[in-house]
């Protein structure tokens, strides 16, 4: 059966975008292939490498919420990234054949250095420019056939493609397959502002969040800015709330929003609390979800729920590595 992985960083609670821009995929993919989903939390070292006090709670958090969205233990290979020393072992063996251009030239290196510069984060240590090797190792020591991604990742998957070869080539074998992104296609999930849903623009709807509180930021939500007034026609297509319909509600919703907004014939208010009660019925249902479960693993430590997950991974990875050593004559 093919090998389907993918890891998220434990640097916070999650929001609905993750939910449906990740999680949800994953649950679908369960059933389908034989799936290791991991927390990475090396990889949230390399931007909170000055306060790692939270990593272990957002990791155990995370597990539950995976749990809550309907990942199965007897599913799923769950397990910590940091946790199956091979990770680092295999990062640190490609880490010597990576050539830095590659990882300079990167747009998310760029990119993110320069939008976390902003908020004060020095990022010109030499873990964060190595991310996208991690990240290969990750996926090279699982032979992963199919790597479920956002499109913002897509960059790193063909970094790790290129790893791959390259290793192939200097050692004259072929040790490691080429994974193929499996990019999610689900609609995006703006934020409340209409830009990327992110913890850094304060603009996240959270899958705990409390249920007043999604109301007020939903009706306080950017619409088409050009419909000022109730009489103003719109536009669905420029507007981020319609963007949220397009995951929640029905056909025929939708079709009467698009009429209607277009036409004038509904407010903005009447067409979010359209929306509000998808979002708060999909909201309260997944928080039932994760109090029992959360309820139900109170005694127990994050490593022991997840013990088989680990070992089947640490098991894979230890027979990659035995692979790899032998082929660089070690
Ligand atoms: N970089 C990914 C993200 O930020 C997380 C990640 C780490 C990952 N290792 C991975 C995803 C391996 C897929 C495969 O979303
Ligand atoms: Fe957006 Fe709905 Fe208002 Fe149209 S009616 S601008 S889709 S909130």
């Amino acid at each position: 059966m093919s090998i389907v992985l993918s890891g998220m960083r434990p640097t916070g609670r999650l929001h609905i975008g993750h939910y449906f821009g990740a999680i949800q995929n994953w649950v679908y993919l369960q059933d389908k292939y034989e799936c290791y989903y991991f927390v990475a939390d090396w990889h949230a070292l390399t931007t909170n490498y000055e306060d790692t006090s939270n990593i272990k709670k957002y990791s155990r958090e995370m597990v539950i919420d995976f749990f809550a969205s309907g990942l199965s233990l007897d599913k799923s290979n769950i397990f910590i990234q940091s946790k199956n020393p091979y990770h680092a072992e295999l990062f640190l063996i490609l880490s010597m054949i990576t050539p830095i251009s590659w990882l300079e030239r990167c747009p998310t290196y760029k990119e993110m250095k320069s939008e976390l510069g902003k908020v004060g984060k020095q990022l010109s240590n030499f873990g964060f420019l190595g991310y996208p090797v991690l990240m290969a190792s990750d996926i090279l020591l699982y032979n992963a056939e199919y790597v479920p991604v956002g499109i913002d990742q897509q960059a790193h998957l063909e970094l790790t493609r290129e790893t791959a070869r390259h290793f192939n080539n200097i050692f004259e074998d072929d040790v490691f397959n080429l994974p193929q992104p499996l990019i999610t296609k689900n609609p995006k999930l703006p934020g409340i502002d209409g830009r990327k849903m992110s913890k850094s623009y304060n603009n996240a709807i959270w899958l705990d969040e409390d249920l007043d509180s999604v109301k007020k930021k939903i009706l306080t939500m950017k619409t088409d800015t050009n419909r000022k007034r109730r009489t103003d026609p719109g536009n669905p297509f420029i507007c981020p709330v319609f963007d949220y319909h397009r995951v929640f509600s029905t056909e025929e919703e939708k079709n009467l929003i698009i009429d209607g907004c277009k036409n004038a014939k509904i407010g903005c208010i009447d067409c979010k609390k359209i929306l509000l009660k998808h979002l708060l019925e999909f909201l309260s249902d997944f928080q039932e979800k994760r109090r029992v479960i959360s309820n139900n693993y109170r005694d127990f430590d994050l490593d022991d729920i997840i013990s088989k997950g680990q070992e089947k991974a640490c098991d894979r990875a230890r027979k990659m590595i035995d692979i790899v050593r032998k082929v660089i004559k070690f």
